[in-house]
């Protein structure tokens, strides 16, 4: 690699300064947030369920609409009493379909709006158009912001997953980082790349080299990235990797890699390359999972190339720590609905 630069854009209020950033672990869990706890076609009229942090969300269709329940749906009534404040003592959470996720609420569910969905702009809002081809389900053994850390960390793929999307060559690399109080923005510009290998094998990428564009927005407070790599020569992978906890040391990925642009068979063989990826990441992230949630004394060692990493960890702890006083509210320069097609950089 040569010539790697970074450039800070935009910090979120100007102060702050990337060395003092050691890791102090978060033990609080980001609440008043939607989770896209399932596929919309992975639920039917049998219950299923799924946990967010510690919470039990049973989710099924009865007559065609939509329910998510901390009770199974047989347990509703006779168990409706010991609804906790997660439901307001309903026993229902609200719950909402966009993008082909069911998102459903954590936190005060008085606080529950749809203005504080995420916008997946290249998603169709209505997912029954959505190919069932583009979705797959992963799972890694660490905490969920653990795994975000190391989708942040810009160089980790050239090593973790050269075979499959390519090694660190390149003329240039540049990565820029911009924030709000609720989203990180890493945009990364890479040019001449040695052209990633599954694009040559299956993509019908003739070329040695490539530029990337790629950009990756992720929302705090549910640890949702939306990613968006522009590859020329070659196509935009658009995809999403919404990072549910379950507990602190899980979560659960519904990806969807939205290759419906791509040319086939790449189109339908790259979301199936989760599973090549998936263990590679988890070998890294299981062994440091315990360490990431102790304060052990020792210093983070960062170089500038972590400035998007750390701006995370800043923004995190800014977060928890409004939390923690009581504060669940979004800041006026946070708006998770707006559209972020040009912050993707879709546009060209
Ligand atoms: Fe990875």
């Amino acid at each position: 690699m040569s010539d790697i630069a970074i450039a800070e854009v935009g910090a979120a209020d100007g102060s702050e300064n990337s060395r003092q950033a050691d890791w102090v672990p978060i033990h609080f869990d980001l609440r008043d947030t939607w989770f896209p706890v399932a596929f919309s076609a992975d639920i039917g009229t049998q219950a299923v369920r799924r946990i967010v942090h510690a919470q039990p969300y049973y989710l099924w269709r009865d007559r065609g609409r939509l329910r998510a329940a901390e009770f199974r749906p047989d347990q509703l009534e006779p168990l409706r009493r010991s609804a906790t404040a997660f439901t307001g003592g309903t026993g229902h959470y609200p719950v909402t379909e966009r993008y082909g996720y069911v998102w459903a609420w954590y936190g005060n569910s008085d606080n529950a709006d749809l203005a504080l969905n995420p916008c997946i702009p290249f998603l169709p809002v209505d997912g029954s158009k959505i190919p069932r081809y583009t979705q797959r389900t992963v799972r890694f053994d660490a905490a969920s912001p653990l795994s975000v850390e190391n989708l942040i960390d810009l160089t980790h793929a050239d090593f973790l997953h050269a075979n499959a999307i390519g090694d660190g060559r390149c003329e240039s690399d540049i990565v820029e980082v911009q924030s709000t109080s609720e989203t990180v923005t890493r945009t990364r510009i890479v040019t001449r790349k040695s052209v990633a290998p599954v694009m040559r094998w299956i993509g019908g990428v003739r070329a040695k080299y490539q530029d990337l564009r790629a950009v990756l927005h992720v929302h705090l407070r549910n640890n949702l990235a939306i990613s968006y790599p522009s590859f020329s020569s070659g196509y935009a992978i658009p995809n999403v990797q919404p990072f549910v906890p379950v507990g602190r040391h899980r979560s659960r990925v519904d990806q969807t890699n939205y290759t419906v642009a791509a040319p086939a068979p790449f189109r339908w063989l790259m979301p199936r390359i989760s599973y090549v990826i998936q263990p590679q990441d988890n070998a890294v992230l299981r062994p440091q999972n315990e360490r990431y949630f102790d304060a052990d004394g020792r210093r983070d060692l960062s170089s500038r190339f972590d400035a998007p990493g750390n701006r995370y960890r800043l923004l995190m702890r800014r977060l928890a720590e409004r939390q923690r006083q009581g504060d669940f509210s979004y800041a006026a320069d946070a708006n998770p609905s707006a559209d972020i097609s040009v912050v993707l950089g879709m546009n060209g």
